[in-house]
């Protein structure tokens, strides 16, 4: 029988398919398997079910000699050396699509909350400061009728940009690839990312995290940025170079931030980015809502399952 191990309790139907077919070890923990636990665990195993904060790397690769599938619990897959997994023949798959717009959704969650400083006023109203309706009192960002920048027009970032309609935006994007379909759907216009981040009210992030997109928004980028702008980043926090984000935030070179990922995750609670009240901060969950973690789930079992009965599996990652 393969044998499978799971580095995290994921949604149960995803396990039960498993368990029908496998022997499946799960790392019970709120916190990730230690790297030890995953180097010993690894020996045996056929099949390796990952999360992101799982980094998988030559040396736990190495240890998988019987390893011929890692399936991971995201779309993203910046946490596995994938070229190394190609080249001992282990096939790692990911869960494109079926997060999409749950993770749009949470990317303009940010954007509202930020563009109003919404947490800001809901812990006002809580601690009992509101003595009276104020002409002054937590001024925003309009959103209606601004112009909505997206930085990497895969899949999700179409969903954001889709999104901005409703709110009769001007979308702005930066790709590799010219989108046909994007731009006769939302009358989106292809820039440089200098001109978007010069033109954008709202600048939401959608690459995903590779060496040439780390630090993608730094210093330089942020003083390009319009004063009243805010950033949205629910892509990989090492996108965005977080100190210079800070001090961008600090000098009021930009409005606002809404950050559902961080360079380091978690975020040291005694980070100062933390103390900043332009910043709405979320713990990394934009794809999380029931019905897209357990799509998830299903997704990742199915595809593990594949491998392991030799079949092609719907989601490889090339
Ligand atoms: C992913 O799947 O890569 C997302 O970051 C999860 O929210």
């Amino acid at each position: 029988m393969f044998k499978v191990f799971v580095t995290r309790r994921i949604p149960a139907e995803g396990l039960e398919m498993l368990r029908e077919k496998c022997q499946v070890r799960v790392w019970e923990g709120e916190t990730p398997p230690p790297r030890e636990v995953l180097l010993e665990e690894i020996k045996g195993v056929h099949g390796l079910l990952t999360l992101l904060t799982d980094p998988i790397d030559r040396e736990i690769l190495e240890a998988g000699s019987h390893l011929k599938v890692i399936a991971n619990y995201a779309v993203g897959y910046d946490n596995i050396d994938v070229d190394q997994a190609r080249q001992q023949g282990i096939v790692v798959t990911n869960t494109p699509g079926v997060l999409t717009e749950t993770t749009a959704d949470l990317a303009w969650g940010l954007l509202l909350a930020a563009a109003r400083s919404l947490v800001k006023a809901d812990q006002y109203t809580r601690a009992g400061h509101w003595k009276s309706w104020g002409p002054q009192l937590f001024l925003g960002q309009d959103v209606q009728g601004q112009t909505l920048g997206i930085i990497g027009a895969g899949r999700i970032g179409q969903a954001v940009a889709r999104r901005g309609l409703g709110f009769d935006m001007d979308i702005l994007y930066y790709s590799r690839n010219p989108k046909p379909e994007l731009e006769k759907e939302t009358g989106a216009r292809k820039v440089e990312l200098d001109e978007l981040l010069q033109e954008s009210d709202f600048v939401s992030l959608h690459v995903p995290l590779t060496p040439a997109t780390e630090n993608l928004i730094g210093a330089r980028e942020l003083e390009l940025m319009k004063k009243n702008a805010v950033l949205i980043n629910t892509a990989r926090g090492p996108v965005v170079d977080q100190e210079a984000l800070n001090q961008a935030l600090l000098q009021e070179k930009i409005f606002a931030a809404g950050l559902d990922v961080f360079a380091r995750e978690p975020i040291d609670a005694s980070d100062p980015l933390l103390e900043n009240p332009r910043v709405v901060v979320a713990p990394h969950i934009g794809s999380a809502s029931f019905a897209t973690r357990e799509k998830m789930a299903r997704m990742v079992a199915e595809d593990l399952l594949a491998v392991l009965q030799g079949k092609t599996p719907k989601n490889p990652v090339t």
